[in-house]
This record gives C-alpha cells, sequence and structure tokens, in this order.
C-alpha cells in the first residue's frame, strides 16, 4: 500500500498515527499491544492509531476462525481508538464500521461506474457483494481499570483476491471478482477511516445508533424476510421476520404469534432460510 497516497487521502487530524507493514500475524493484536502499552502507561489522550499489512500470517476472524489474508490483494486494518463508551454500547461500533465499509464500497462503485454489484450488510458486520461475503470485520475491547478503554476495529476488505480456498469459494467473493476490474485500495481505506471517525465521534456523544438506524436497515440483508436462527453451531427451529436493528445494534426478529425478541451479537448467526446470506 502506498503510504504518501493514504496519507494525502485521509483526512487532516483523522489519524494520531499510521502503520504499515509487509507481514504481521495479525493487525488486531499489533493494535490490541499498542492499547495495552498506553493505558500500562497511564496515557489517557485520545488516538485514533491504524495499523495496515500487505499480508497476515495467521488471520483472525469471529468466533475463533482463521481470516485468510494473501499477500498485497486485500485491505487488512485494524483502528485502535480511545473511546468513552459504556460496556453495552460496544456491539454499535461494529454496525458502524460495517455501514461505513458498505457505503464506501456503493460510493467508489458509484464513482468508477461499475453497476453490477449489489452491496449489503449481513447483521452485524458482514458486507456481502452479490449474495458472497467480500468483508468482515472483529472488534475487540481492551479495557483500561482506570474507566473507559480501546475498541479495536479489525476490517478484512477481500479486494482483487481472485482465488479462494476451496472450503470458502462458495461463500466468499472479493470486489474484484464481482466487478471485474481493480480497485485502489488507498482510496478505499481513506474514504472508511475518514467516515468511521466522523461516525464513532457522534456516537460517543449521543451514545445511540438513532443517527444510522434508517441507513443501516436500507442495507440489511433479508429485511422484511424470514430468517433463522444459529446459537452457538445450533440451529433454531423456529423462523422469524426480521425487523432491522434497534438504536443498541440488537436485531428484531418477530416469531410467529408477533413477539418480536432482540438479539444480540456475540455467538448467534441469523440466516436467510436457504444459507449463507
Ligand atoms: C470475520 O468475519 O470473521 C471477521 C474477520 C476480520 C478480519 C480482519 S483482517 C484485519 C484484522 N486483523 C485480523 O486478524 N482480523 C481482522
Amino acid at each position: 500500500m502506498n503510504e504518501k497516497k493514504l496519507e494525502k487521502l485521509i483526512t487532516d487530524g483523522v489519524i494520531t498515527d499510521l502503520h504499515l507493514y509487509d507481514e504481521v500475524g495479525s493487525t488486531n493484536d499489533m493494535a490490541r499491544e499498542f492499547a495495552k502499552n498506553r493505558i500500562m502507561k497511564g496515557d489517557k489522550s485520545w488516538v485514533n492509531e491504524l495499523f495496515i499489512a500487505e499480508l497476515q500470517s495467521s488471520g483472525k476472524g469471529r468466533m475463533g476462525r482463521d481470516w485468510d489474508s494473501p499477500a498485497g490483494t486485500g485491505i487488512w486494518m485494524s483502528l485502535a481508538t480511545r473511546l468513552k463508551l459504556s460496556g453495552d454500547r460496544m456491539p454499535g461500533v461494529t454496525l458502524l464500521s460495517a455501514l461505513c465499509v458498505a457505503r464506501v464500497i456503493c460510493s467508489a462503485a458509484l464513482q468508477m461506474g461499475i453497476q453490477n454489484i449489489d452491496v449489503k450488510i449481513k447483521w452485524p458486520n458482514d458486507i456481502v457483494v452479490n449474495k458472497k461475503k467480500i468483508c468482515g470485520i472483529l472488534t475487540e475491547l481492551v479495557s483500561d481499570p482506570e474507566g473507559g478503554g480501546y475498541v479495536i476495529t479489525g476490517i478484512g476488505i477481500n479486494t482483487n483476491t481472485r482465488y479462494f480456498p476451496n472450503d470458502i469459494v462458495d461463500k466468499a467473493t472479493s470486489l474484484f471478482n464481482e466487478s471485474g476490474v481493480e480497485w485502489e485500495r488507498e482510496g478505499l481505506v481513506a474514504a472508511i477511516i475518514n467516515m468511521f471517525s466522523q461516525y464513532l465521534k457522534r456516537y460517543e456523544m449521543e451514545q445511540s445508533l438513532d443517527f444510522i438506524l434508517q441507513d443501516y436497515n436500507s442495507m440489511l440483508i433479508s429485511l422484511g424476510e424470514e430468517v433463522v436462527i444459529v446459537d452457538d453451531g445450533e440451529r433454531r427451529e423456529e423462523t422469524y421476520i426480521s425487523r432491522g436493528i434497534d438504536n443498541t445494534g440488537a436485531l428484531l426478529v418477530e416469531d410467529s404469534l408477533g413477539e418480536v425478541q432482540r438479539i444480540i451479537s456475540g455467538e448467534v448467526s441469523v440466516r436467510g432460510i436457504l444459507g449463507y446470506v
């Protein structure tokens, strides 16, 4: 990734420090170590520190899965931000980042004149293009015993990747594979970070997702449709209708009796009745 180009595109003052690596284990681990060190030193100043790698040798996904992060073709980045949010507001950060990624991909596609891509969010934080996953987000919290802490937002975007391992080829794709053209990674990174930083500030101030509710729900896959809930690998027998998120980031689902339940992100996954999406 071109550092000069990135620095030019990222809005002044949004990032306190940019760390670019050829290879790391996981950018989330780098960001977490950074946060822990700051906490140990008692440093409480605001930071927005960005870690980006060309290749991750042990990229991490949600629920203990691996995240395939080949060299030079994707965006593998983690943002460490010092935030004043109560613990129950943390899942909201993940939803904010998902919306930023989805919106940035839509705007970039528009600018590039690409029409054949349908960008959606699969709650809570997968970005899906043409019904296959192109982006996953792993959010981690490093708490400061003296209050507050750091939220680490790890974003992986299959950008110009052409080939996927056999076990994920049916459900994973890249922006290149869906559009047939190369996407400039620096432009995407900068636009996501610029937008996400603004959204984080607003969320910290308002402590509510009200300001993105409509937009997030308009991009949500399966809204108003039948979904199944998988708790810790076990699929519930009952099916539900997805009614979109509330202002805490929980997904509202309605059962056959018209009762609405709040699903909190974590070990639960929600799928359309036909499979991954
Ligand atoms: C998922 O969908 O399971 C989440 C995947 C998150 C991958 C990103 S890539 C950058 C950052 N570093 C990691 O090790 N994981 C996240």
